[in-house]
């Protein structure tokens, strides 16, 4: 493809709404990106961080790439009728490390004429799915453990125990802006104490799902929390047209706990993220 590429860069909410209209155009098994998850990392810490760089491409008019350089990690999402473009993306983002998904072909390919070749961490994300089709139908909750709903307040309490973090609620006030939340994917459990037990967000975008994110209390573990709210969040996805859904876990043995989880439920991982590294 041919013809001038306009750069725009820039980390307002124009930038996120490129990036998922990209994600949503090139969806596949195939693709890293979903739009819903997008939109969950963009919002999660409150908006971008200062220390991000993030820039969009258009070629006439429309959205064919996107690059968002994290503090020297790159993670990308290139039209691949436009990989001529790759030269233009690795020139801005100038750096050594590049995450994609190992059925990226073109793209490893065409990074790999860039100087970046496949070098794997210890540490790596398993891309997983499931049909939607022959979801266990709801069961009871363990006893003195009940369903309520996702108000910002007790998502951002169960966000931060879960994963040993700070989110103020005014955070998760954000993500429930996002204009592709919605509260019917967002599913809460409440401990007998009246504490948050456990939570699951599902997002949909066509008929593909993704949970992001899944946490249980510490408190809570091992009690199927995690799959009843999973399950809850995916029946409503697929009560909104989804009819498969991904998630993204640890894929090495380093955490297997997520992975096993998502297991129990059903899912199988098919892919999974590999690091591409250029010499200094
Ligand atoms: C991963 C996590 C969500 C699991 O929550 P949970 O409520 O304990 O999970 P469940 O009780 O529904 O587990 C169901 C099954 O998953 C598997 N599983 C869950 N935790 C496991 C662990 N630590 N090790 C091995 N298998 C595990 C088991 O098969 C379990 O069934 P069992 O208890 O009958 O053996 C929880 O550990 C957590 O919040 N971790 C931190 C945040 C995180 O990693 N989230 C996921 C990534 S977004």
């Amino acid at each position: 493809m041919t013809g001038a590429y306009q750069r725009v860069d820039g980390a307002g909410p124009e930038q996120l709404a490129a990036m998922r209209d990209l994600a949503g155009r090139l969806w596949s098994w195939s693709s890293r990106w979903h739009p819903g998850e997008l939109a969950w990392f963009w919002h999660e810490h409150g908006g971008p961080d200062p220390a991000w760089r993030t820039a969009y491409w258009r070629h006439r008019g429309r959205v064919v790439a996107w690059a968002w350089d994290r503090g020297g990690r790159l993670d990308l999402q290139l039209d691949p009728s436009h990989l001529a473009l790759t030269e233009q993306v690795v020139a801005w983002f100038g750096g050594h490390t590049v995450t994609v998904l190992d059925a990226e072909t073109e793209l490893i390919d065409a990074l790999g004429e860039h100087g970046y070749a496949r070098r794997d961490d210890d540490r790596f994300f398993a891309h997983l799915r499931r049909s939607l089709d022959g979801l266990p139908a709801a069961a009871p909750l363990p006893d003195g453990y009940t369903w309520q709903p996702a108000d910002a307040a007790a998502r951002a309490a169960i966000h931060s125990v879960a994963f040993g973090v700070t989110m103020p609620e005014a955070v998760y006030r954000g993500v429930q802006r996002a204009p592709s939340y919605r509260p019917e994917l967002d599913q809460l459990i409440v401990a007998p104490d009246g504490a948050p037990a456990a939570s699951a967000l599902a997002w949909v975008d066509g008929d593909a799902a993704v949970l992001e994110p899944v946490g249980t209390s510490p408190d809570h573990r091992r009690r199927g929390l995690a799959g009843a709210a999973s399950l809850a969040a995916l029946r409503a996805a697929r009560d909104l047209g989804a009819r498969d859904a991904r998630v993204c876990a640890r894929g090495d043995d380093g955490y297997p706990a997520a992975r096993a989880a998502y297991e129990a439920l059903g899912f199988r991982v098919y892919a999974r993220n590999v690091r591409l590294v250029r010499p200094a």
